[in-house]
């Protein structure tokens, strides 16, 4: 019996899956590889995997796994996007950004002075858009995987049947947040015990989740944007005068688009484009940077982060002025991204000082008629790689959990621009480009990106923290590009972020050492360090040479790179 015991103990410290545990050696593996922010969520995604299942299953089983075990971010209410590039060299993305409803309108959000109301498109009903979580994985899972519906949504089911313990995290988390969710019934009944919050070691059952789930995994999309499920969501709609309608829910259709393609000194960048503004922010970020000596200046030097400080006020600049759903507005995606335009605007970017960004603005292009969160990076034994960031912008959405189907809303109105000058809860500013309009696409910043090298997928990436996702990946790209970080350690390296508009950086605690700081404050930039930390990474990169993966989860988070 011990002999049986001791042996199985044995075994299972060698197929049992690595979770990430040391911030600068990254998790590593020979055949696929999964690392989101929640353990549960990316042992589902390598179950997918040792079933046969390719990097889109996982994904698509990761997805439905994080709305039932991480609720704050994961979610089926609310949107996101997938990048995928398959092991044939096909590249794709499914935008599943959620829409405004049919009768949404530029002046929802302001009162009768035309001032912007924050809490209108932040809290409750009215913040809520069209959610395009399930359309676009059912979509993407039809398309591009191998398993069916059965299978991939079968892990969510049963966490959300069977129940899962809390961990201390959830718990916390569910506690903060305790005074809105008890401001809706229905999310008190959903999430907590009777109005007394979880604790850490409780079974969580979600029963009428499992229900929902169950509707999807029989019916695909009709499972939740017709029948039972939509009668649910139009019925909570009803009790507190939100806008959504069965038509709303029936007309919603997730998009197959091209990705966004660029170089960065050689390495192929592919991301998200319009509906948001990720891919194109990032590009042109890493356009205005390629002529400079980034490693050469250095890691965290004030030279460096004055120069990418620089690059990001610029590109931020063009975002507030030119992006939007492109279904809708004209984004000049094309020059945007391209290097002649980086050329022309790099005249502006001084690197030995700080230009004040009310002298920057965007730049000049003439338009031809003619974007709390989670993101997970999934690479399988074939050499697809998915990269997916989903949304329902804060955590836990707009707090309300539709009755009887178990699932929070989202609030993802806010990334509308409501009023010119007016900023959102990121501090985002923008203008018509993002103005709300019936069925337009809130402009997003999420950033779920594949870097090829040698024509290889080589870094998945991508990261939450609204504004700062785009600057986030920005870090570990150069990180890992730049200055030959492990991806392990360019996760873990401090990071900032400048926007544009406030005119400061934000620097992570601890962040930045103080000569830095002093040169940075010598040069004209005001430094504004953060109570919290910089977009949570979940990312892999790709050894082909020595036919490893490595995983690296943010250590800012409590993720997991699970491998085999
Ligand atoms: O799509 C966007 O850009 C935002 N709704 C993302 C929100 C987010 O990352 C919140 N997490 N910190």
């Amino acid at each position: 019996m011990m002999k049986t015991l001791s042996s199985f103990l044995i075994l299972l410290l060698f197929v049992a899956p690595p979770l990430s545990v040391a911030a600068k050696r990254p998790v590593r593996a020979k055949h696929g590889m999964v690392v989101s922010a929640d353990a549960n969520a990316s042992n589902v995604g390598v179950q997918i995997l040792k079933k046969g299942g390719n990097a889109v299953d996982a994904a698509v089983a990761v997805g439905f796994a994080l709305a039932v075990t991480f609720p704050g971010a994961g979610n089926i209410g609310g949107g996101g996007f997938m990048v995928i590039r398959m092991a044939d060299g096909r590249t794709t993305t499914f935008d599943y950004r959620e829409k405004a409803p049919a009768s949404a309108n530029s002046t929802m959000f302001l009162d009768e002075k035309g001032n912007f109301v924050p809490s209108r498109s932040q809290d409750g009903y009215l913040a809520c858009g069209v959610p395009g979580s399930v359309a676009g994985m059912v979509m993407a899972l039809e398309r591009y995987g191998k398993l069916d519906r059965k299978t991939v949504l079968q892990p969510a089911v049963d966490f959300a049947a069977k129940g899962f313990r809390l961990s201390h995290e959830f718990a916390d988390e569910l506690k903060a947040d305790m005074r809105d969710i008890l401001k809706y019934p229905s999310s008190a009944k959903a999430f907590t015990k009777e109005g007394r919050p979880y604790d850490e070691g409780d079974l969580f059952v979600q029963k009428d989740l499992a229900r929902t789930l169950q509707r999807i995994q029989r019916k695909g999309r009709d499972g939740f944007y017709r029948g039972t499920t939509a009668d649910l969501i139009v019925a909570e709609m009803k009790r507190g005068a939100g806008l959504i309608t069965k038509d709303d829910l029936a007309s919603y259709v997730a998009v197959e688009r091209p990705p966004i393609r660029g170089t960065y000194r050689g390495y192929e960048i592919v991301s998200m484009g319009p509906p948001s503004s990720g891919g194109m922010v990032l590009m042109e970020m890493l356009n205005l940077l390629e002529p400079f000596d980034i490693a050469g200046s250095g890691f965290g030097s004030s030279k460096t982060i004055g120069l990418m400080t620089e690059a990001m006020k610029l590109a931020y600049a063009d975002r507030a002025e030119f992006m939007g759903d492109g279904d809708f507005y004209p984004v000049p995606v094309g020059r945007l991204i391209s290097k002649d335009y980086a050329a022309e605007r790099r005249v502006l970017l001084d690197s030995s000082k700080a230009t004040p960004s009310r002298l920057l603005g965007h730049g000049a292009i003439e338009i031809k008629e003619g974007m709390h969160t989670t993101h997970y990076s999934i690479v399988d034994q074939w050499g697809n790689a998915v990269s997916v960031t989903t949304t329902i912008n804060s955590w836990y959405g707009n707090k309300i959990v539709v009755d009887g189907a178990g699932f929070f809303l989202n609030n993802e109105m806010d990334d509308f621009a409501a009023k010119p000058g007016a900023p959102n809860q990121f501090g985002l500013l923008g203008g018509s480009a993002n103005s709300v309009q019936p069925n337009k696409r809130m402009l997003s910043a999420m950033t779920p990106t594949i870097v090829l090298k040698d024509g290889q997928p080589y870094l998945i990436v991508g990261s939450p923290g609204g504004s700062t996702i785009i600057t986030s990946v920005l870090q570990v790209v150069l990180n890992v590009l730049d200055h030959r970080m492990n991806v392990a350690e360019a996760n873990e390296a401090p990071r900032f972020h400048h926007q544009w508009m406030p005119d400061t950086i934000q620097c992570e605690r601890f962040g930045f050492p103080k000569d830095v700081i002093q040169n940075l404050e010598a040069r004209g930039y005001a430094i504004r360090p953060r109570g919290g930390t910089l977009g949570r990474i979940e990312a892999i990169q790709i050894d082909r040479k020595n036919g490893f993966l490595f995983g690296a989860t943010d250590p800012r988070g409590y993720g997991a790179a699970v491998g085999y």
